[in-house]
């Protein structure tokens, strides 16, 4: 049996992803901080097949976090085909006005985890095994008011394709996920809910986003892509200087943190 491992499986994309390689015969080990939720999610997918999914109660913020994970893996003799480092949140203000705890928290999620999770769990990974790192279209600019969450996406991104030039010897793929706005609850959470960025990029509902993630898995895609609108704004991204584009970003965020 197939096996794939979910960090932030509690809501929006890594719930979506759960549900989907499930359906498609994986089993998931997932974890989180809701449990609650995780133990809705196992039971929603115990209907599509018994047992197919087992939970975890994490902080990964916790410095203990990746010790009580591996525990768990190495107790239940566990290996992987494929990560999914899907863990992350944002916050729209400006840098100035952010909490210390929260800029510590973000690089703690979105940076030094992944990091960490991805070297923890290279022993535990099975032959032609696939991280898959969730970054952004954020990854690929700066972000001003947005400023933290988008270099910690720019560090994804980056951080993920060395990944996939080292891992390739080993029989192993590091691939970075791509998506724009989605529908999850990461709006809610980076306090973005009418956030004039997600108004003027197109959304995308997250079951189509994670279609796009497994066609782009299955294709071993280095930067999945996840709506074709996207790509054309990334080319853009890519021809213009950083410059102009973090002024575009600046003027579309910044009214709303005024
Ligand atoms: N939605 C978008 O527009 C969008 C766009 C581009 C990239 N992304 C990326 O997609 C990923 C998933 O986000 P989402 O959109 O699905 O948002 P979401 O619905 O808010 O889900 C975020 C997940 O991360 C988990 N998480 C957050 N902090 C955690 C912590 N300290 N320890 C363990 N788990 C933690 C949350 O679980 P608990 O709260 O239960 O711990 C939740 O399951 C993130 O990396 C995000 O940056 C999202």
């Amino acid at each position: 049996m197939r096996r794939a491992l979910i960090s932030g499986a509690s809501s929006g994309l890594g719930e979506a992803f759960t549900l989907a390689l499930v359906k498609e015969g994986m089993d998931c080990v997932i974890f989180a901080r809701r449990i609650e939720l995780l133990e809705q999610l196992q039971m929603k997918c115990h209907v599509i097949r018994a047992n197919s999914v087992m939970i975890l109660q994490l902080d990964a913020r916790d410095t203990n976090a990746l010790n009580i994970l591996e525990t768990f893996i190495q107790s239940n003799a566990l290996t992987f085909d494929l990560v999914i480092n899907n863990a992350g949140f944002g916050y729209i203000g400006a840098f100035k006005d952010m909490q210390e705890n929260t800029i510590d928290d973000m690089i703690e999620v979105n940076v030094n985890f992944l990091t960490r999770m991805t070297y923890r769990l290279l022993p535990y990974m099975n032959p032609q095994g696939t991280f898959l790192h969730v970054s952004s279209l954020a990854g690929s600019m700066s972000g001003p008011y947005m400023n933290v969450y988008y270099a910690t996406k720019n560090y994804v991104s980056a951080f993920s394709l060395a990944c996939d030039i080292e891992f390739k010897p080993l029989g192993l793929r590091s691939l970075a996920f791509i998506p724009g706005p989605v529908h999850t609850q990461f709006g809610q959470v980076a306090k973005a809910g009418s956030l004039p960025i997600f108004n003027h990029v197109k959304s995308q509902d997250v079951n189509s986003a994670i279609q796009a993630a497994l066609k782009g898995l299955k294709k071993k895609q280095r930067f999945i892509v996840s709506h074709p609108a996207h790509r054309v704004l990334l080319f853009c991204v890519k021809h213009l200087p950083l410059g102009w584009v973090a002024n575009i970003v600046s003027l579309l965020q910044q009214k709303r943190t005024q």
